[in-house]
């Protein structure tokens, strides 16, 4: 799909990937809303690209609904639905130790709220004979991410549901792509909102991230790799799951050799 005159809908677009997508589209000539919790933020890049920014948390579903109706009213039938917004709670010692508070955020931001905005998109645009969804998953969905269970967890389901989506509706002309990125230089990792030039090896930019996502939506492929390694990571699990599970287990341990713990703003800049 070409993004020229589309109407878009990104939840999380007021920072990270989602800003950076919001950005890129309307470079393409796409007509995109920004629904965040992060209404400022959102209205500070919406000003920026001529878009409009919706105050919307992606958990309530009376948001999301009306975050589609805002957003047609304005810029007409809506196209492309990305499902973006994240959150990233990381645990401390055992599998087990976040919340169960941060459990049902995680499952509520990273699953729910995909069947949310397809239940509110997919009628209208089946009537009007497609439409496209792509969830920003993560490679923590295909592979894992270690040192944070809810959030590999939900990921993997947020990823089963994508395929679910494509496998129902596929034929009604819903198009689907799952946006799996490695590490990514974005506020969620501890960086600023701008780009950030001193990056460690293998972290990316959100702008090449949103680079890959117009090139994977142009050619409609339900994966996207922002990182190409991580096909080759998933190959490897799929081959000898045993090995890759050991594999991990021993990555954990040299981090923790390294740095003392997982949490994710260390840990990325040492992998
Ligand atoms: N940064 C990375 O390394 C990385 C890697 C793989 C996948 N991802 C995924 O990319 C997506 C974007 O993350 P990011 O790195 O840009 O992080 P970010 O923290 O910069 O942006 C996340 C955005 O989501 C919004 N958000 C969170 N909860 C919300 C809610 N309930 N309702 C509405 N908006 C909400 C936040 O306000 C924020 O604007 C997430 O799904 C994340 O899991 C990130």
């Amino acid at each position: 799909m070409r993004l020229k005159n589309k109407t878009v809908i990104i939840t999380g677009g007021a920072s990270g990937i989602g800003r950076a997508l919001a950005e890129r589209f309307a470079e393409e000539g796409a007509k995109v809303a920004l629904a965040d919790l992060a209404i400022e933020k959102a209205e500070t890049v919406a000003k920026k690209i001529g878009g409009l920014a919706i105050a919307c948390d992606v958990t309530k579903e009376i948001d999301i609904q009306k975050a589609v109706q805002w957003t047609e009213a304005k810029f007409g039938p809506l196209n492309i639905f990305c499902s973006n917004a994240g959150v990233s709670f990381g645990e401390s010692n055992l599998v087990t130790s976040a919340s169960n508070a941060k459990w049902q955020t995680s499952w509520e931001v990273h699953v729910m709220a995909h069947v949310y905005a397809a239940r509110a998109a997919l009628p209208g645009m089946i009537e009007r004979g497609g439409g496209y969804f792509l969830q920003t998953v993560s490679a923590a969905g295909l592979l894992n991410q270690i040192g944070d269970a809810a959030y590999s967890t939900t990921k993997h389901a947020s990823l089963g549901f994508a395929e679910a989506l494509s496998i129902t509706h596929g034929d009604d002309g819903i198009k689907v792509s799952v946006l799996c990125p490695q590490y990514v230089a974005t506020p969620m990792l501890g960086y600023g909102d701008d780009v950030c030039l001193n990056r460690p090896a293998g972290v990316i930019s959100a702008r090449e991230v949103a680079d890959s996502v117009v090139e994977g939506i142009a050619e409609e492929r339900f994966l996207i790799l922002p990182h190409p390694v991580v096909e080759q990571y998933r190959r490897n699990k799929t081959k000898n799951y045993e090995r890759w599970l050991g594999g991990m287990r021993k990555l954990r341990r040299g981090i923790i050799a390294k740095i003392g713990s997982t949490r994710l703003e260390d840990m990325h800049k040492v992998i």
